[in-house]
């Protein structure tokens, strides 16, 4: 398929293969950068940043002005859905995210769907603002979280090693987990189809905990709550790409590709690139894969692993990104590095 559209990540979203790889980086604005340190303090908190359009602007701005990333993806955090819902949020510093958890139906009672545009508009202020002031072949995207992932710090309170409470609930009580499920699917849904009102281009949906369900956990609380999203946004824009991320999935990405109508899947660093390339890859265009931490290493290391998987996904369409997001211990200058790489120096 061919679109009419001059920028490198569309285009490969449409199926085309551009001479090199169109590549952004998840989590591309964040604490490595000193820039981005100087602006988050500036903003006071990390909330305050998220709902302040000028400076989340900024930040987003940032690591395209360095390293000129075929795509700027909207600063903001999963998170925000929850704390527009109503649920108490704070981020400590060293901790990551607190929440007040919810557990129970008198819990979710507290949740409301209707409030979450008010706590919200600053957010879709910022995407407006981003598709104004990118580059002209750069590529905005916007992002939510998965349901599933939301959910579990929404459960847990907090980042989690066992998902104790997550799952508890899943199997002592899926009727009410569905509760749960159901209120993040429309807040989602709807938080993404204002995004793309305002203008962005492209949508990634981060399911970073997909991988810890089994099987028909997986089916019920990963593939169909993205499924419904997607169909939701397609309802009204039927054409809009969608990158989904369903981190630790391993095989089950076939089924999770086959059955949400995502446009394309990002692959995480465990995924075999050689496979992928045979039985992802032809069925839509992947992105991936390169671990996070051969960034932080840099060298012969980070540059023998970026041209294998440019070598071995490259010859299809492919976007280059990492497994999963840039770490804060990162050099800025690996990052220049990889962007030459990326670029065929
Ligand atoms: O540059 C970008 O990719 C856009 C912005 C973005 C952030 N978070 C900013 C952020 C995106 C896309 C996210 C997604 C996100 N947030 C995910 C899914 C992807 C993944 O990394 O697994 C998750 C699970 C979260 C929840 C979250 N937010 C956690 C667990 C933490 C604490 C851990 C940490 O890295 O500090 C955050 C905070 C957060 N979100 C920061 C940034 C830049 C660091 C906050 C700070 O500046 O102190």
């Amino acid at each position: 398929m061919r679109v009419s559209t001059t920028k490198p990540l569309l285009k490969s979203l449409a199926g085309e293969v551009p001479s090199r790889p169109p590549f952004w980086l998840m989590r591309q604005a964040g604490r490595y950068l000193p820039e981005y340190r100087a602006t988050r303090a500036k903003a006071g908190n990390f909330l305050d940043l998220c709902y302040n359009p000028e400076l989340a602007e900024e930040v987003t701005l940032q690591p395209l002005r360095r390293y000129g990333m075929d795509a700027a993806i909207l600063f903001a955090d999963i998170l925000l859905i929850p704390h527009a819902l109503g649920q108490p949020l704070a981020y400590r510093e060293g901790e990551g995210p607190v929440l007040d958890p919810v557990r129970s139906a008198t819990d979710l009672g507290k949740l409301d769907v209707s409030a979450i545009q008010k706590t919200l508009d600053p957010v879709y202020e910022t995407v407006a603002r981003l598709s104004q002031s990118i580059p002209k072949d750069c590529t905005l995207i916007g992002f939510a979280g998965a349901p599933w992932t939301v959910a579990t710090y929404m459960v847990e309170g907090r980042g989690s090693k066992d998902y104790l409470h997550s799952k508890h609930w899943i199997y002592s009580d899926p009727a009410g987990f569905s509760t749960l499920i159901d209120i993040l699917v429309e807040a989602t849904t709807d938080y993404l189809l204002h995004q793309v009102a305002a203008g962005a281009e492209v949508i990634q949906i981060f399911d970073t905990w997909a991988g810890v369900l089994p099987d028909d956990e997986f089916r019920k609380w990963v593939i169909e709550p993205t499924r419904r999203i997607i169909e939701g946004l397609r309802r009204q824009h039927p054409e809009l790409p969608v990158i989904g991320f369903p981190k630790g999935v391993g095989g089950n990405i076939i089924d999770f590709v086959r059955e949400t109508g995502v446009s394309a899947v990002s692959l995480d660093t465990g995924t075999p690139v050689g496979w992928a390339a045979k039985e992802v890859q032809s069925l839509v265009p992947v992105q991936g894969n390169l671990d996070p931490l051969l960034l932080v290493e840099g060298g012969k290391a980070m540059e023998a692993r970026a041209r294998d998987i440019i070598e071995t996904l490259g010859g299809k369409p492919f976007i280059f990104n990492l497994g999963h997001g840039i770490v804060p211990q990162t050099p800025p200058e690996n990052v220049a590095r990889l962007a030459e790489i990326i670029r065929g120096a």
